[in-house]
């Protein structure tokens, strides 16, 4: 199958899965409908793709993948949730819909934050795919180190804390890696966990998910002061507004362009091991985002 529509099959796919997870769960009211409000927002959902991807090329099962797939993508989904509250970044656009606390409200829009990561470790935890159990606690771990304060949360930290100072670009390289890298190396490994990968394997998934996440946070940088708001269906200009430090204010635009392709190169590099036919599909998406205009 051809690149593309390989990743559309495998966003349908996640797409299902995510529309199934609070199918039925009682009582509805307000708070499921606002996690679902924000999760089947429509997302790229690169996280999740990631998960089932690594899975396959690591010789697993992605049916196994895909719980943890669901999972990442919402911790994915609620960090951007709480991103957007006022006492963040004070977005009102987001997946091209009202930010959730612009429809439900400031005490819902936490709640529902608070509800889907915690729904996403029942949905990794409970699920019944045949995984042994110790696959599946190594990658509910792994996820829980990088949602936490040792990854995305300590990086939104110093994000917060960076507002408004001078920051070096080491401290901004820290802050991303921990912000976006954390979580997109996360959904890597555990489809490697998931498959029973090797350490070695593992390491060179880890290294292919951290260049193309700090790729991917340099890119969404650069889209923040050239994008187009329909296009990326939130904000423009919103980094400036809250006088962040990143790559674009550092480096400037050409730069940054520059580094996202040296990025995307050694992320490409790191699949060597798997040999060119197995990683044709991760080498593809890390080129094909590293364009990306939403
Ligand atoms: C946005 O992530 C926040 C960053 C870490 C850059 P995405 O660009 O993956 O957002 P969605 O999931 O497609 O909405
Ligand atoms: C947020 O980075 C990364 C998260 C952990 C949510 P940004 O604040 O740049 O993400 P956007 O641009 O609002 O999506
Ligand atoms: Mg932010
Ligand atoms: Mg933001
Ligand atoms: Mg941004």
């Amino acid at each position: 199958m051809e690149e593309r529509a390989r990743l559309k099959a495998d966003q349908e796919r996640v797409e299902a899965a995510l529309r199934e997870c609070f199918r039925g769960r009682e009582p509805r009211g307000d708070i499921y409908d606002a996690m679902e409000y924000s999760l089947l927002a429509g997302g790229k959902r690169i996280r999740p793709v990631l998960t089932l991807e690594v899975c396959r090329m690591c010789g697993g099962d992605e049916r196994q993948a895909l719980p943890f797939a669901c999972a990442v993508e919402m911790v994915h989904t609620y960090s951007l949730i709480h991103d957007d509250l006022p006492c963040m970044d004070d977005d009102d656009l987001r997946r091209g819909k009202p930010t959730n606390h612009k429809i439900y409200g400031e005490a819902t829009a936490v709640l529902a934050g608070d509800g889907l990561l915690t729904a996403a470790f029942e949905t990794a935890l409970e699920a019944e795919t045949g995984l042994p159990a110790q696959r599946t606690v190594e990658a509910a771990a792994c996820l829980a180190r990088a949602a936490g304060a040792r990854g995305m949360v300590g990086g939104q930290v110093l994000d917060m804390a960076a507002e408004g100072r001078a920051v070096s670009r080491y401290d901004v390289e820290q802050l991303q890696a921990l912000k976006t890298g954390a979580l997109l190396s996360a959904a890597a490994e555990m489809g490697c966990i998931v498959a029973g990968g090797t350490q070695e394997e593992r390491n060179a998934v880890r290294r292919y998910a951290q260049k193309l996440g700090m790729a991917f946070q340099i890119r969404d940088d650069m889209l923040d002061v050239e994008g187009d708001e329909a296009t990326l269906g939130k904000p423009v200009g919103s980094d400036q507004a809250n006088e962040k430090t990143t790559f674009v204010s550092l480096l400037g635009i050409d730069e940054c362009r520059a580094l996202v392709e040296k990025l995307t190169e050694e992320a490409v590099a790191a699949l060597a091991p798997f040999g060119a036919e197995r990683s044709a599909f991760l080498r593809w998406l890390a080129e094909d985002l590293a364009g990306r205009e939403n």
